[in-house]
């Protein structure tokens, strides 16, 4: 039988790492986060000195990079042997993870990655392009979107919840920057057509989201 693939994508502070978590923990498949794979790619450009539009540079370093996924109550990402969970999660790699993702050498190194743990284990993918680019022919897609003032509210929440310094503001205008830079980049923008299906989660709670996709996966699988 062929993998269970589910593609959750959509923009940034949506909820869609949380509800990957449940929606795979549902389904008893691994939860696969794309965008923390970019992450890992703009901490170890930030770390290394390299700028991250020196586009050589940064797919030199896609290219090396060993990236794996531990599963857990919270997923653990390993960069070659270090866990980063945590380092990923500013906003400055934010921004950087931005940057290198519209790097294409650095898209071709990920998704050929991707795809790999895909067919191996199955799993819930989340990120920008996986039911475009990644895995376009699975049946399991879901756009997820919310308000850019929602998007950052929890962002900022997330982040207080860490104890680091943030300003509403800046994430805000720091939401909408890379909104734009990752639906506007020309390799592989985030897009969503009619194959997906659109779930607005500005104002749903996480378990009914969770449940829309759950109930939908089984329900298509089953026939
Ligand atoms: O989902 P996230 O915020 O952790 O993603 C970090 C960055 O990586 C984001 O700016 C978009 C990019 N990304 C991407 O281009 N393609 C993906 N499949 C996942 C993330």
């Amino acid at each position: 039988m062929a993998p269970l693939i589910v593609a959750i994508d959509g923009p940034s502070g949506v909820g869609k790492t949380t509800v990957s978590r449940l929606v795979a923990r549902e389904l008893n498949i691994p939860q696969i986060d794309t965008g923390a794979m970019y992450r890992a790619i703009g901490l170890a450009a930030t770390r290394a000195g390299v700028d991250v539009k020196d586009e050589p540079r940064v797919a030199g370093l896609a290219a090396n990079a060993s990236i794996e996924f531990v599963p857990g109550e919270r997923a653990k990402t390993i960069l070659d042997g270090e866990d980063i969970t945590d380092l990923i999660r500013t906003p400055e790699i934010s921004m950087a993870a931005s940057h290198v993702s519209a790097v294409p050498a650095v898209r071709r190194a990920l998704v050929k990655l991707q795809q790999e743990m895909g067919r191996r284990t199955g799993g819930v993918l989340e990120g920008r392009d996986i039911g475009t680019k990644v895995f376009p022919e699975t049946p399991f897609k879901f756009f997820l979107t919310a308000r850019p003032e929602v998007r950052a509210q929890r962002r900022y929440r997330e982040l207080l919840a860490k104890g680091q310094a943030v300003d509403y503001d800046r994430i805000l205008a720091d939401t909408i920057q890379r909104d734009t830079q990752d639906s506007t980049r020309a390799d592989s923008p985030l897009t969503c057509d009619d194959t997906y299906q659109v779930i607005d989660t500005s104002d749903l709670r996480i378990d009914d989201v969770v449940a829309a996709i759950v109930d939908r996966v089984r329900s298509r699988a089953a026939h």
